[in-house]
């Protein structure tokens, strides 16, 4: 059997690295080809992931870069279109909800090489994300499809699609479990200057925010709230460069994106953590970290029933409001949604190995 599997940006490492790991164990013959689309390439963006994730050195790379989607898209395409001639792969692993996974899992669908999803049946119903239509696209042309939660299920019937949905829980807590001791142990708070349990850790990404008229009001806001709460914010490549051209008040810590064992590390630290990403959201759930996401909706509702996720809206002027909500402690303890106990991947594993 030949495995190809296909990261691209960092979300993906983490989603794909104990996929790769439980496979490699479970069918040592079979070929195992990772692909690396390049959509992520600086190195606090992609090989800082590969090597704490211990992810092997990928097989190919296809150096796509960025720019506007549908490039993107069209060059994964085109390029992987060779490697898939080329390698011949029984089976074309993709996982979440990037450029990447669309241009790869089209391709596949293609070449007529069977699909498997990883975190798929996720749906925001919110057609202006561009990562909406990549799920709703790569779940379509899938042939297997991973879910983490159990609405993944109702989300993907009402599309019609019911044949090779498997729960098998969240892979990106398999890669939070396997590294819980070190990034323990990293006390990573302490290097940024900051108290455990003291400060507000922030991520921000989605174009939605970060690239319209939100982000000036957002970074004044939290200034604001810079001079009651630290704020320790490592800045993603796309937020970066909007905030060139923006003042930064002199509280914010505006930093870049850090690893993953440092930010998983400032993550369990954290007081609160207000975010836009959908991982964190996930994380913070895990983690029993109070979760604050600054977006009108959320593809992961189940960090709202069973975690620690509130939903601020698309909408700045709520962000003062987390000091209060914080003030209030914790509303109900919380326990993990099912299957988001660090074997996710084992159970990728058996239902591959069960088609070799
Ligand atoms: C992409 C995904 C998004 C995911 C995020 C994870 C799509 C449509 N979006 O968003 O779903 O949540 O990754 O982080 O696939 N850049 C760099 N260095 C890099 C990578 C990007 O400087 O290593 C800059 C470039 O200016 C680029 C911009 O960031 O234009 C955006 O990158 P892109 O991959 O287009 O989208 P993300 O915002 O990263
Ligand atoms: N992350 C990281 N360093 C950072 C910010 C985030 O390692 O500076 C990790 C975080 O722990 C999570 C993942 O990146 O696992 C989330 O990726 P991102 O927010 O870029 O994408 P999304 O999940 O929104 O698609």
């Amino acid at each position: 059997m030949n495995i190809l599997y296909v990261v691209g940006t960092r979300p993906n490492f983490i989603k794909m690295a104990p996929v790769i790991a439980r496979l490699r164990e479970r069918l040592p013959d079979a070929q195992h080809v990772v692909v690396h689309t390049g959509q992520h390439y600086d190195r606090a963006m992609s090989e800082i992931f590969l090597e704490e994730l211990d992810i092997p050195e990928p097989d190919h790379l296809l150096a796509v870069g960025s720019g506007p989607d549908t490039l993107m898209t069209a060059r994964v395409m085109e390029r992987i279109a060779d490697v898939l001639a080329q390698e011949q792969p029984d089976l074309v692993l993709v996982p979440g909800d990037v450029n990447s996974t669309l241009g790869a899992s089209l391709a596949a669908a293609q070449a007529r090489v069977p699909v498997g999803h990883i975190e798929s049946g996720l749906r925001s119903y919110d057609p202006s994300m561009p990562e909406e239509l990549n799920r709703v696209l790569t779940d379509r042309v899938s042939d297997l499809l991973f879910i983490h939660s159990a609405e993944a299920a109702d989300n993907l019937a009402r599309e019609g699609i019911t044949d090779g949905v498997h729960f098998v829980g969240n892979t990106m807590i398999d890669s939070l479990v396997a590294l819980e001791p070190r990034f323990r142990a990293l006390e990573a708070e302490k290097a940024a200057g900051v108290e455990r349990g003291g400060y507000l850790l922030v991520t921000l990404h989605r174009p939605a925010l970060v690239d319209g008229p939100l982000l000036p009001r957002t970074i004044e806001l939290l200034g604001q709230v810079a001079t009651e709460l630290p704020v320790v914010f490592p800045a993603h490549p796309r937020t970066a460069a909007r905030l060139e051209s923006i003042r930064i008040p002199a509280r914010l810590r505006i930093t870049a994106p850090v690893g993953y064992l440092e930010f998983l590390s400032l993550q369990s630290a954290a007081g609160g953590v207000l975010t836009d990403s959908g991982g964190v959201q996930e994380e913070t759930t895990f983690l029993g970290v109070p979760c604050f996401t600054l977006r009108a909706n959320t593809e992961r509702p189940v960090t709202l029933t069973h975690g620690t996720n509130v939903l601020l809206g698309l909408d700045p002027e709520q962000i003062p409001s987390v000091l209060e909500r914080l003030g209030e402690g914790p509303k109900r303890p919380t326990s993990p949604p099912p299957l988001w106990d660090g074997h996710a991947a084992e159970r990728v594993a058996d239902v591959v190995a069960g088609r070799a």
